[in-house]
C-alpha cells in the first residue's frame, strides 16, 4: 500500500512524520516499509546515509528519487500490496509529477497547524489531491501544538477539514523531534506519536494489509 505524507506548506512536519512513521511501523508493527523520499531537500535520505556510515543497521530502505522517477516504480508496487510505500512529497502543488504519485495514494498524511497560512496551503493541497484521487483517505495531523497557546481558529479549521477527511489526536511541539532518524525515534517523541499513530494504524493501515 501506498502512503504519501504531503502538503503545501514548507515546514509543515512531512519529513519527520514519514521518518517516524517508518520507525513505527518497521520497529511496533514489523511492517515492510520501503521510503521513497521525493523531498527536494532530500532530508531523509541524508540521515539514512549518515545511520549508515555509524554503522547502524537498516530498519529500511530509504530510495531518494525524484516524481518524475514514480511511473517506473508503480508496477513493482501494485504487485507488492502488503508492503508499505511512504512517500516523502516537496512542498509544492505545480509539478505534474505529482499527479501519478496522488492517483497511487491508499493513504494521505497532512501535517498541518493552526495558523491561518498553514490552512490556506492545506486545503487546496488535499483538494487537489481528491479531485484526482477521489478514494484516498485524507488524514489531517496537527503538528507542534503548542501546550500553552490558544489557538483562535481551530475549531472552524477542523470543521473545514473534516469535510475532507479525518483530523487526527494532534501532535506536540518538542525540541527532540529534531533528534529523529532513520534508526531510532527518542523517547520523548515517542511518547507524543503513538497515540496518533495508532489510530491510524488500525483504523486505516491494519485493515488494508
Ligand atoms: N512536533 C514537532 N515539534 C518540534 N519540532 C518539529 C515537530 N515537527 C517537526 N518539527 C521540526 O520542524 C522542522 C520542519 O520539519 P520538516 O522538515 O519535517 O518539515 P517538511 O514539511 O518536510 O518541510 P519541507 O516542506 O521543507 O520539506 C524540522 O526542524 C523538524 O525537526
Ligand atoms: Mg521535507
Amino acid at each position: 500500500m501506498v502512503i504519501i505524507i504531503g502538503n503545501q506548506k514548507g515546514g509543515a512536519g512531512k519529513s519527520t512524520l514519514t521518518l517516524l512513521l517508518a520507525n513505527y511501523l518497521t520497529q511496533t508493527k514489523n511492517c515492510k516499509v520501503t521510503v521513497l523520499d521525493m523531498d527536494y531537500q532530500q532530508s531523509i535520505s541524508q540521515k539514512f546515509e549518515k545511520a549508515k556510515i555509524l554503522e547502524n543497521e537498516e530498519l529500511y530502505e530509504v530510495l531518494a528519487y525524484s516524481l518524475q522517477h514514480f511511473p517506473m516504480m508503480e508496477e513493482t508496487i501494485k504487485k507488492n500490496p502488503k508492503d508499505i510505500v511512504l512517500i516523502d512529497l516537496p512542498g509544492k502543488l505545480d509539478d505534474d509529477g505529482l499527479i501519478r504519485v496522488f492517483k497511487a495514494a491508499d493513504i494521505a498524511v497532512c501535517p498541518f497547524s493552526y495558523d491561518e497560512f498553514s490552512f490556506e496551503s492545506t486545503v487546496p493541497f488535499a483538494l487537489v489531491l481528491k479531485k484526482i484521487n477521489p478514494k484516498v483517505q485524507l488524514l489531517f495531523v496537527p503538528n507542534r501544538i503548542k501546550a500553552n497557546v490558544k489557538y483562535e481558529i481551530k475549531v472552524d479549521v477542523n470543521e473545514a477539514l473534516e469535510q475532507i477527511g479525518i483530523v487526527t489526536t494532534a501532535i506536540a511541539d518538542r525540541i527532540d523531534f529534531q533528534r529523529t532518524n532513520t534508526f531510532q525515534t527518542p523517547l520523548a517523541v515517542q511518547a507524543v506519536i503513538v497515540p496518533v499513530f495508532e489510530q491510524i494504524f488500525q483504523d486505516y493501515i491494519q485493515p488494508n494489509l
